[in-house]
């Protein structure tokens, strides 16, 4: 697959999430055959003036790559300099942002807030389109409201502004997280346009990866939710696209081994006390839905050593495999 002039191993995308794809996480992915990662929402006013929290985002080594950078903000201007920022440090690709539910985000003009103002969207795009000339792709929701979805006509003015690829999360802002991605918009938006579109929203399986490619025709997929405890999704869909016999499920002792790589990762990127704390939300994420899942859980929930934290996970994993009854 092509998004611009950047040609990806497959079509099987790592989704934008905030607190969670940092570079640890994108490595995972990427170990499972994920083709394009991308990293959290990073702000354009950080960027151009220089907040080191903002550039942290942006860490990525060698291996991370291709990268997409996702920038988010509301004046055309700075946004093109953030670009031109971000292109400049070797982003492969800048995305921008146009889907952000986040109250501050939109109290700013930001995020999802775009939507409702196609006249700033052009802007944006314009001086966007100016200012680099890596690929350039928008992610964007529906719409605000259910009878304000205008995901087709925000897609359309990107396409005309020069965009490379729409990535759209066919929910409305007023929805947030609930009910059902409307995948039908997807197809909509697809017939609409001749550049890429990437479908976001809802896929938890290779099953549901298949069916979303299959119903609405788009070019690509973009994982979110559904990698969270889970990296091995991406090796699942790769597989069942390339008809290959889909891998056996994932053992204990797999689950164990990654989650002490992951733990690790963080501690070798964050020192043990962040690296520790970082990690608590992955770990409820691995062993979701395993028995004694929320029990272990709470056994370690004040733990702040790795060492520590590593036998305890080892413990649980043991005792897991001894009743060989992982799953509820
Ligand atoms: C915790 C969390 C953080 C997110 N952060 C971002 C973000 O920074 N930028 C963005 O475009 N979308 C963000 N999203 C939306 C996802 O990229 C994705 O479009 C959405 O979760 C739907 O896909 P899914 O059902 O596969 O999770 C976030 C979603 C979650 C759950």
């Amino acid at each position: 697959m092509k998004i611009g002039n950047l040609t990806l191993k497959n079509n099987v995308f790592l989704a934008p999430m905030a607190g969670i794809t940092d570079l640890v996480f994108r490595t995972l992915a990427r170990g499972y055959g994920c083709a394009l990662c991308f990293t959290e929402m990073v702000s354009s006013n950080g960027l151009t003036r220089r907040t080191q929290r903002s550039y942290r985002y942006l860490e990525s080594s060698v291996d991370d790559r291709p990268l997409g950078v996702q920038i988010f903000g509301a004046d055309p201007d700075v946004i093109a300099d953030a670009a031109h920022i971000v292109a400049d440090m070797g982003a492969d690709l800048i995305d921008i942002n146009m889907g952000c539910p986040v109250k501050k985000v939109l109290k700013t003009g930001a995020g999802a807030a775009l939507l409702k103002d196609p006249l700033r969207v052009g802007a944006v795009l314009r001086k966007v389109r100016a200012s680099v000339d890596v690929p350039l792709t928008i992610k964007i929701r529906s719409g605000w409201e259910r009878h304000g979805i205008n995901a087709a006509d925000i897609a359309a003015i990107a396409e005309d502004y020069g965009v490379d690829a729409v990535i759209l999360h066919p929910r409305t802002v007023e929805q947030g997280f609930s009910g059902f991605a409307d995948w039908e918009l997807i197809s909509m938006v697809k017939k609409r346009l001749t550049i890429p579109v990437i479908g976001s929203g809802d896929i938890r399986s290779a099953k549901d990866a298949l069916r979303m490619l299959h119903v609405t025709g788009c070019d690509g997929i973009m994982v979110g939710r559904g990698a969270l405890g889970n990296p091995w999704i991406f090796r699942e869909i790769i597989n069942s696209l390339a008809s290959e016999s889909m891998p056996l499920p994932v053992t204990i002792k797999e689950r164990e081994e990654m989650m002490r790589r992951h733990l690790n990762m963080t501690i070798r990127d964050s020192g043990e006390d962040l690296g520790v704390k970082k990690f608590r939300k992955h770990l409820l994420w691995y062993t979701k839905g395993l028995k004694g899942g929320a029990q272990f859980r709470q056994s370690v929930v004040s733990v702040r050593e790795k060492e520590f934290l590593l036998s305890a996970v080892h413990a649980y994993f043991s005792s897991l495999e001894e009743h060989d009854d992982m799953v509820i």
